[in-house]
């Protein structure tokens, strides 16, 4: 550790700023006191770590996220989340700052689909309109026609008419998910979550026996033989919603486990499994690129305004418009 400007030569290579925190400060109090100072609004996912969830002014899905960040008057917005979250609220936001407290926070879907590959596929198919999941980079948002969240994309996919070709990208599970409830044959790009294909169908089996009053529910995010085990599936704010509102009082729950922790908030008196995964020897059902905000890195990117997101105009205009076809369409969901 440095000066704060070797901190931000090496901001590019470590995606944080590395500097030290002044002993016995109560990071949690730092926080709120910059946010006040800097009109700035904290925007988490369900899959952040618990203290930065509790810390959030929202916390949500990524269709609530988006929406929070649309209609924000903060001059700030913190994103805790992943890269392609707080790109989305630069896209709405021009005007004002986006930082993110690490910018190695990525995604294993939006990494697997590129712009080129993506305008590669549409040309072997010119018919087709271009559906693409929010995780995903801005160059792939700017090369497609409409944005969806796994809140909105039956509604949204359903929308369009029954003989129109679409592409959807990049997630093969949540693709083949809608193909069937949607009753489409979408040409799927060959993305996945590393975090929902972690996920043990024959562990999770065994749980179902050791709790057999237990309800299985599952993020689309999932591969094909555990949704169909499933009781329910759907997003992280639907999974949420289904935990508090359904009879049953057990839950095994495939999806990041961050999720939990607003469960238990919600739905104190229930118990609440999270799904075990093929790798008996780590917990990896977190997400490694959610887990990568801390309340240091937090703390250090709203006193320094850094590391920010930027993005060149004619990019951000592009990807604006299938982020404003995703809003459009998807106004009456909650
Ligand atoms: P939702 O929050 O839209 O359910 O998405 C989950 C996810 O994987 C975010 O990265
Ligand atoms: Fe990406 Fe999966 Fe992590 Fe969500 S959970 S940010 S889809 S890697």
């Amino acid at each position: 550790m440095g000066t704060l400007e070797q901190a931000i030569e090496k901001l590019d290579v470590r995606g944080y700023l590395d500097l030290e925190i002044p002993n016995g400060i109560d990071l949690v109090e730092e926080i709120k006191k910059i946010k006040k100072e800097k009109n700035a609004v904290i925007l988490a996912h369900y899959y952040q770590p618990a203290e930065i969830q509790d810390l959030a002014d929202y916390l949500g899905d990524s269709l609530q996220l988006a929406r929070a960040a649309a209609k924000t008057d903060a001059d700030m917005i913190v994103f805790c989340g992943v890269h392609f979250m707080a790109e989305a609220a630069k896209i709405l936001n021009p005007s004002k700052k986006v930082v993110l407290p690490d910018m190695k926070a990525g995604c294993s879907l939006a990494d697997s689909c590129s712009a080129e590959g993506l305008r590669g596929l549409r040309e072997l198919h010119p018919k087709a309109i271009v559906v693409s999941y929010i995780n995903c980079d801005a160059g792939v948002k700017a090369e497609s026609d409409i944005i969806v969240t796994s809140s909105n994309a039956e509604t949204i996919i359903n929308s369009l008419p029954a003989d129109q070709e679409i592409i959807f990208a990049p997630d093969r599970n949540l693709g083949r998910y809608l193909n069937e409830v949607c009753q489409r044959k979408m040409i799927l790009w060959d993305g996945a979550c590393i975090v929902h294909e972690a996920f043990s169908l024959e562990r999770i089996a065994m749980q179902m026996v050791e709790h057999p009053k237990a309800k299985l529910i599952a993020h689309p995010e999932a591969q094909e033989q555990l949704l169909n085990l499933s009781h329910f599936v759907g997003s992280t704010s639907r999974l949420l919603d289904y935990v508090v509102e359904d009879e049953a009082t057990e839950f095994i729950v495939a999806t990041e486990e961050g999720i939990l922790h607003e469960m238990r908030k919600l739905a104190p008196g229930k118990t609440l499994i999270p799904a075990m995964v093929k790798d008996e020897s780590c917990n990896c059902s977190e997400c490694f690129y959610m887990k990568l905000s801390t309340l240091e890195k937090m703390y250090l990117c709203m006193k320094y305004e850094l590391p920010e997101i930027l993005m060149e105009e004619e990019l951000r205009v592009k990807a604006l418009a299938s982020i404003n076809r995703m809003l459009a369409l998807s106004e009456k969901i909650k």
